[in-house]
């Protein structure tokens, strides 16, 4: 591929000079005899340059002018500066100001070639890097997104089945028809009140869900009994948190929402079930749940009685507030209103 040199320079001679020697080493060239032609030409053709050679000191724009627009407007366009005869200091400014390279005047044959190809093959590396980076960039934003697409559908199919968990439950104890869901709402508005991140909020969901899954160990008899339970029958019902964490214990994707499954029947005081864990021993992800569960429970029918009404669940609320109930939690649930929802 042929490589096309733009030299700028105001002295003929010297146009015809580095024309010559250039071309004959198979370079394509084009002379400007000043900034502003260079800068017309740059504006039309800059794709097809890939170097210049910028004298000093000329009429119009100066060479140090003219390297501050280039640097601005093309900055991967390599530039050697020719100064004059020995001019050390003009050489090292050019460079610190972006000039690749610079050569003394005048510009001897093997000099010019040298200097030429080894900014050449530079720039040709930069290029390449440059190139290879951007493809890099481009197979790293799309491995980005096919992450987040198979993450979001991992998600919603997560989350298709937890419903489906759920509703499993619910259809075994007839009573508690959209208990799940319901719990669901409370805990995850309660969650929010409380400032919960992202990732406590989704076990806070899916645990709600899925709370109670050990119910489906328990004999439907004893779930739908409309009278008050025998001890031993309570005793069963007792078991449902760790029957829960047995039955999701070799889904892996539940793990988060063991503690929920396993803890959502403990209370503040140490006198819950099934562990006899107190206060902040009990994950406030757990606790949340606890409270939406107990609060939907007085508020819906069940098999032995009614529903109670609101105002008296609150009421049951703040008696156990501290003993059953996380107080704090109690406080959020009544202040926000929650309990409307
Ligand atoms: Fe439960």
């Amino acid at each position: 591929m042929t490589r096309h040199i733009v030299t700028t320079d105001d002295d003929p001679a010297i146009r015809k000079i580095l024309q010559i020697m250039l071309r004959k080493e198979g370079y394509e060239v084009t002379a400007c005899e000043n900034g502003h032609e260079l800068l017309a030409l740059l504006r039309t053709k800059a794709e097809t340059v890939d170097l210049l050679l910028l004298d000093i000191k000329m009429p119009g724009f100066t060479g140090f002018e003219l390297l501050d627009m280039l640097r601005l407007s093309y900055p991967h366009l390599p530039v050697i500066m020719l100064t004059a005869f020995n001019d050390l200091d003009t050489g090292m400014k050019a460079i610190r100001l972006g000039a690749t390279d610079y050569l003394s005047k005048p510009v001897h044959r093997e000099t010019l070639l040298s200097c030429v190809k080894r900014v050449l093959d530079k720039a040709q590396e930069q290029k390449l890097m440059l190139l290879e980076n951007q493809r890099t960039q481009e197979q790293q934003h799309q491995l980005e997104v096919e992450l987040k697409q198979t993450l979001a559908t991992l998600q919603s199919t997560t989350m298709a089945t937890l419903e489906a968990f759920s509703e499993t439950i619910e259809q075994k104890d007839s009573y508690t028809k959209g208990h799940c869901n319901r719990v669901r709402t409370l805990a995850v508005a309660l969650g929010k009140a409380v400032g919960l991140g992202k990732e406590a909020l989704s076990v806070v969901e899916g645990g709600s869900l899925l709370h109670d899954i050990g119910k489906i160990s328990v004999p439907e008899e004893i779930l739908n009994k409309d009278s008050t339970l025998t001890e031993d029958e309570y005793e069963v019902i007792k078991r449902h948190p760790a029957a829960g964490e047995r039955i999701v214990s070799h889904l892996p994707q539940f793990q988060p929402y063991v503690p929920i499954i396993r803890n959502h029947h403990e209370r503040i005081d140490g006198l819950g079930y099934p562990d006899g864990l107190r206060g902040e021993q009990i994950p406030l992800e757990v606790r949340i749940v606890s409270l939406a569960d107990a609060f939907d429970a007085m508020t819906s029918s069940r098999a032995y009685r009614e529903a109670l009404p609101t105002e008296i669940a609150i009421e049951e609320l703040k008696f156990f507030s501290g003993t059953q109930f996380d107080a704090d939690l109690v406080n959020f649930f009544i202040e926000k209103e929650l309990y409307l929802l």
